[in-house]
Formats: C-alpha cells, structure tokens, sequence
C-alpha cells in the first residue's frame, strides 16, 4: 500500500473510531439521564385503576379473578423483580454509580391496572429514597438494638423505619435480619439481634409489628441458616432435624405465626444439599404448610435462584430482582414437560397477590409526606436507644466520669472522629448526619467549659502524651465498613475459588467476616501504651459482635461495647460516660475467654455443619467459663435480686409457668436492669441444654426501691423435638427456673416446679 493510501486509511479508521465514540458517549448519557431519572409509580389502588370489578373484601378472591384473566406471560411477569437488562443498567448506575438505592417495581401490569410492590433494605434506616430526598433517620444497628434487650423500643423503632419507607414511596421493607448469630465472625452479625432464638423471636415479632403498622409489608430475612458471609453464595449448610427445629427455627416461626409478616426472603446458601429458594421442603412443606405462612417468599437479590423449576416446585413466589430464573422459557417448557403446571404458577401468583393487594388497597400514601423524615422525635428515640444499647462489661470505679469543671480530656483513636454507622452492605441507609463519639464528647464538654483534645492515635508516643496529660482519657477501639460486615464481591466464581483455597483471591472486596476476634494491631497497641499512663481510661468498643480481648483486658479499667451506634451515637456515648444515663445493656451474646471455645467457624467453605449447640448452651454444657456471658451488662448502681417464687409448683401441659422475683435497686441513682428467666432441664432423659431463655423484661427502678416482676412461659415452650417421631415432646419432670441478671450461674437465684 502506498504512502498516501495508508494515510487515507488511518484517516478513515480514526474517523470511524470518532463517530463510534461519539455515539457511545451520546447512548451512555442517554443512559445515565434515563435511569438517574427513572420513572415512579403509584403503589397504591385507587377507584380507577384496578381494572376488575372489587366485589369482595377477600384479596385472595380478587387475586383469583385477576389470576384468571392474565395469560401465562402476564403471570409469569408476576414472579420477578424487573428485566434483566434494564434493571441491570439501572441499578447499577444508581445503585453503584450514584450510590442511592433504586426503586426496583415489581409486578406491574397496566393492562389490569395492577399496581407494583417497591422494595427498600432497612434494619437501621431507610435505604430506598425518593428523589428530592437526601438521608433519613438513622439508628443503631439490630445487634446493640438486641443489646437493648428491649422490644417496646424495637417496636417504636421499626415505626419510624416504615414511616420514613413509607415517605420515600417504598411499600416492602426488607428487614428485619433474623439469623441465628452462631459464631462472632460473621461479617452481618451487626444486622441480627444475638445469638438466642427466644431473644430473637422477641424481637423479630416487634420489629414486624412496627413496620406493618405503618402498611409496610414486612420482610423477615434470610431464610436459614444464613451466618457465614464470605460463602453466602455457595455454602451448604448441614443440619439436622433437631437441631434446625429447635435452634434456628423457633424464632421463625414466632415471627410468623404472631408477628404475621406479608414476605419472607430465602437465604443464598443451601440447606442440606438445597438451596434456600429451590428447598420444598423449608419453603412449602414447613413455612407454608406446618406454619401456615400466607405471605409470599422472595429470593435474596441475583444469586439467590438458579434453577427456576426447583423453584416453582419448591414453592418460591419471587425472583429478585431481576428475571434470570424465572424466565418464560424455563416455566414454559417444564409446563410442556409435565414438570410442572400451570396451577402451580397460578397458586403462587395467587399468593404474592393477595398479600400485596392489601396493602395496595389502604391507600394511605397522604398520610406520609417527605416531612415525616427525622422528626425530633425519631432523633430523640435514636439517642435512646443508643443510650440504651450500651453495654458496661468492666468498671473497676472509673465510669461514670465527674462532670467537673476545669478538666482536660483526651479523646483518642483512629476511630474516634468517623462517621461510623455500620456496614456498606445492604443495610446502608443514609444518614442526616452523623455525631462522631469525638463530637458527642466534645459538645458534652464544651457546654460545661472543659477542653477536648482529640487525637487520632496514629503516632503513638504523641497519643501517649496527650492520655498522660489528660485528666481522662477515652480511648475508642474497634471497627468500620473495611473490617466487618456484608461482603462486598461482585463474582460468585471468586468466592468459589476462595473457598477452594481456604483463603480468598480477590482484594478489591470489602466487608465480610473477620477470620480474626482481635481488634486491629494498632488499637490493641494503643490500649497497651495508654492504659499504664493514665487508670481514669474508658476504652469503648465500636463493632457489632464479639472480640477476643485477652491480650489487654485484665491491664485496662473500664470496657464499654458502643456498637455502631446510629447517628446520635456520639451524645449518646457522652450521656453514659459521663453518668447522665446509667447504662443498661445486655449483651446478646456470650463473650468467649478462648477464641477456641466457639464452634467451629470458617469464611471460606462450601460446606459446614451447624451442630445442636453454640452460644450460652455450648458454654454451659461443656461446662467453660466464658470472658462475659449472655445477658450480661453492668450498670451505675446494683440491684438485688429476691424471693424467687413459683406462682404454682405443679403444672399440667397446657399451663404457663409464672414466677414473681423481687429486684431492689441498692445505688443511689436510678437504672435500668433486665430480669432474665431461664428454664432448666437437669431431669431431662435426652441430651438437653443446661438452661434456654425463656422471657425476660426491662425495668426501671429507682434508688432504694423495691419492684416485683413477673415472667411467665407456657409449657409448651419447654418442649423438644423428637426426630424419631417428628414431634415436639414435653416432659414429664421437675424442671428448674433460674432468675437473674445475666446467665451466669452466680447471678441466679433458683428453684423448681414440677409438670405433671
Ligand atoms: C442482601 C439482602 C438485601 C438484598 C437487597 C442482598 O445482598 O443479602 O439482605 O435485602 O441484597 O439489597
């Protein structure tokens, strides 16, 4: 080729290079503007929309009728979240590009005028907003809120959730996170409320009742066994039965039966070879036939169903978020195959139907404009909560600090002046703004007249000196998005390999579980340098499980669990050192002494057993001493606990236990305590737990004042499964009831009943 023929060349080419990159530009932005500024829609039913006559209050039966004038393609567009193609685009350039959470429709058929269901994520806050809203109220995570050991607040927290979902123009909440935390590794232990079903069922059930009141349609999550992040996608989870009925199932089915949820979601992993979506015999055979579920069952998002025929047949109603199962393909060849049926399709139509059209007919949407978002209110209840969610493990007479005049005070961590809500995972609501425990201790002060001085602790021989300076000193340890939480990995491949390693292979992930209990080098480094300098030392724990903090505990005088601790996290944090709140939290979970003590427990599997005991039950069984147990948390005064008495010594199954304790507060300032009763089965003729929680309740009392609490448990609730015979049995025995402060033996006071 000649010289100028090349030229010619090179210029075409360029010039086609051009125009292809002008027309990617113009596509792109096309793109961008289109799915930044996504259509919205009504979720509601009005007197003109829904085009079949209503002729029944029954939404089952206008679910029927609607079912039957749909053909087979408008079901089946019934059964996911939206397109694969345009959801994709727009949920990545919302979700990933603007990082704000998308309204992702779900079953909108114009032709019948059937209005879509919007789904937002939310233990901690609203994730989804509407698009002249920037942030929403933001609380403490579900693990301090279980630290709580308080339902009613669970309760008026979940109100505020679903009012602000409600606000954003969202009807489906999907929360709350109910698994079983069965090891402190677990990246999400921060989203659940602890370790026990009893505690959990407590809980869930408010939670639900909060968000339904408010005509959210409540999304219990994740459909089992789901506690091992970094394999979410690909673990198999082996269990038996009397394990799966009597540990992770119980909490479940409280939450359904009396907490009444429109949804639930399944979990990613599998469950004894099936995974949670395509398992009949979790979804059909026990949630919706022995539990008697009415709501509908939808996946966890993308990897959360693979096989679309096991799904039908499982009884799976909703792919989300996109179709990548459910597709017209696969439904209707495995109905031309006999796999199926079309009935089947219709049945779980049916169901997602009649549930949402409930709320689709309370057309109630005036009832939340955008300025229901942080009311003064909501904010106060944050604080409290956080307030209340604090958990005092160590207090050699250091808390609560003097509030003096004239002091210096050293604030001191890498963590110490961050916004630190939490995970970056789902739960990731958005903040109105954030008071760093740096911030609340400062205005704290300030408003006295005292000087704070901050430092991040970096350089640990100037740290040093500002803590041996300082009158006080608080010294904040622990965690962010980086360390723990929802693991971040956009390849499921990726996790597979690195459960084949034993190690992971990708670095760009985030989040996840923590292989390792100890707190990162560098804080374990500045406990160890502060703590001889300076005994007036509050060190305060940010993070949403267990540590092990063996290596310093016994040289520091004071250990404060703070938890992620929501946007007034930093008042809160001042209110409680400082002795304006006494603190009256309760660990959710048993803090072991050797790291070794707790089951087995790996990131990276693709199969692990869960076995019949973890937590307090593993540790009194096996008879070890834990660091801190279950219930635990000390307060500002002390409280006595009192003739411990049985209402009625003997029972019959179909009675309720009731006991009466008296609880004196022996301080001189008012507090909070929780009285916890545990149920214990030393006669039992199978292998049963020491103790199980079995109700519990938070009081207030003042100084020198003495209440009585009453706690009650049907027998039916002491009752096991047996395997052999796929029952639950009660025993006939005399069992023993512990009541107390916490689960440790020293703190109960006993005695026994009899159930004939
Ligand atoms: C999480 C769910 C969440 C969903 C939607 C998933 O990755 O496991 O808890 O509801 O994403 O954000």
């Amino acid at each position: 080729m000649s010289k100028s023929n090349l030229k010619k060349w090179i210029k075409r080419i360029l010039k086609f290079l051009g125009i292809f990159l002008l027309l990617l530009c113009i596509v792109s932005g096309y793109l961008y503007y289109k799915n930044s500024n996504y259509d919205m829609y009504s979720l509601y039913i009005t007197d003109t929309n829904l085009k079949t006559k209503i002729t029944s209050s029954d939404t089952k039966e206008i679910a029927k009728e609607l079912v039957s004038q749909m053909t087979l393609e408008e079901k089946i567009q019934q059964m996911y979240g939206e397109s694969y193609g345009g959801g994709m685009t727009k949920f990545v350039i919302n979700a990933v590009l603007k990082e704000r959470f998308p309204h992702v429709y779900v079953g909108k058929n114009d032709r019948l005028g059937i209005p879509p269901w919007v789904l937002s994520d939310g233990p901690r806050g609203a994730r989804v907003l509407d698009k002249e809203i920037d942030a929403v109220t933001t609380f403490p995570v579900g693990m301090a809120r279980g630290a709580t050991w308080n339902p009613a607040l669970e309760y008026e927290v979940n109100k505020v959730i679903s009012s602000e979902m409600r606000a954003n123009r969202v009807n489906y909440g999907a929360t709350p996170c109910i698994n079983i935390l069965r090891h402190p590794g677990w990246g999400r232990a921060q989203e659940t409320y602890g370790e026990d079903p009893w505690l959990m069922g407590e809980f869930g059930v408010a939670a639900v009742k909060g968000l339904e009141k408010n005509n959210i349609m409540a999304c219990p999550k994740h459909f089992v066994l789901n506690s091992i992040d970094n394999s979410r996608w690909i673990v198999d989870v082996k269990v038996d039965e009397r394990t799966l009925r009597e540990v992770y199932l119980p909490h479940w089915k409280k939450i359904i039966q009396e907490g009444k949820p429109a949804s639930i979601m399944s979990a990613y992993n599998s469950v004894n070879g099936d995974f949670c979506a395509e398992n009949k015999y979790l979804l059909t055979d026990i949630l919706k036939n022995e539990w008697e579920f009415d709501g509908f069952i939808t996946t966890d998002w993308v990897f959360g169903l693979y096989d679309g025929v096991k799904g039908i047949q499982a009884g799976l109603n909703v792919e989300m978020p996109f179709q990548q199962a459910y597709t017209s393909d696969v439904i209707e060849t495995a109905i031309t195959n006999g796999e199926i049926t079309e009935k089947q399709i219709d049945q779980l139509v049916i169901e997602s139907l009649a549930t949402r059209l409930k709320y689709a007919l309370v057309n109630d949407q005036d009832k939340y404009p955008h300025s229901v978002i942080g009311k003064a209110s909501s904010i106060d209840l944050a604080r409290s909560v956080a307030e209340e969610s604090m958990v005092l493990l160590k207090n050699e007479n250091v808390l609560p600090f003097k509030k003096e005049r004239g002091k210096k005070i050293a604030v001191i961590g890498r963590i110490a002046d961050i916004e630190n809500t939490g995970d970056r995972g789902s739960s990731n609501a958005t903040p109105m703004y954030v008071e760093t425990p740096y911030e609340g201790i400062k205005k704290y002060q300030e408003a006295l007249g005292n000087e704070v001085i901050f430092n991040d602790g970096s350089d640990i021989e100037t740290a040093k000196q500002i803590a041996s300076e300082a009158d006080e000193v608080i010294l904040i340890v622990g965690f962010t998005h980086e360390d723990e939480g929802e693991y971040i990995i956009f390849s499921r491949d990726k996790m597979l390999e690195a459960a084949e390693n034993g190690k992971p292979t990708d670095n760009t992930s985030f989040g996840g579980d923590r292989v390792d209990l100890r707190l990162l080098h560098s804080d374990e480094n500045l406990i160890k340098t502060i703590a001889p300098v300076n005994k007036q030392l509050a060190i305060v724990y940010i993070g949403g499980s267990a540590i092990d903090m063996s290596s310093w505990e016994d040289q520091v005088p004071t250990i404060l669990f703070s938890w992620y601790s929501g946007m007034e996290g930093g008042s809160a944090l001042a209110n409680i050192l400082y002795g304006d709140v006494s603190p009256s939290g309760k660990l959710p979970f048993s803090i072991a002494k050797n790291v070794k003590d707790y089951p087995y427990f790996t990131p990276y599997t693709k199969e692990i057993t869960y076995d019949y005991y973890h937590g307090y039950t593993l540790f009194d069984k096996a008879h070890i001493e834990t660091a801190y147990p279950f219930g635990y948390g000390l307060s500002y005064t002390q409280f006595k606990y009192d003739s411990l008495q049985v209402k009625q010594s003997s029972l019959s199954i179909d009675d309720s236990l009731s006991i009466t304790v008296q609880i004196r507060n022996e301080g001189t300032i008012p507090s909070k305590d929780v009285a916890q009763m545990y149920i214990g089965f030393k006669n039992s003729k199978v292998d049963r737990p020491v103790k199980l929680l079995r109700d519990f309740k938070k009081i207030s009392i003042l100084p020198k004042e003495t209440k009585g609490v009453e706690l009650q448990i049907p027998i039916k609730d002491l009752a096991w499964y047996n395997p052999e015979t796929k029952s639950w049995e009660i025993e006939h025995m005399e069992y023993e009831v512990y009541v107390g402060n916490s689960s440790k033996k020293e703190d109960l006071l006993m005695t026994t009943f009899q159930v004939e």
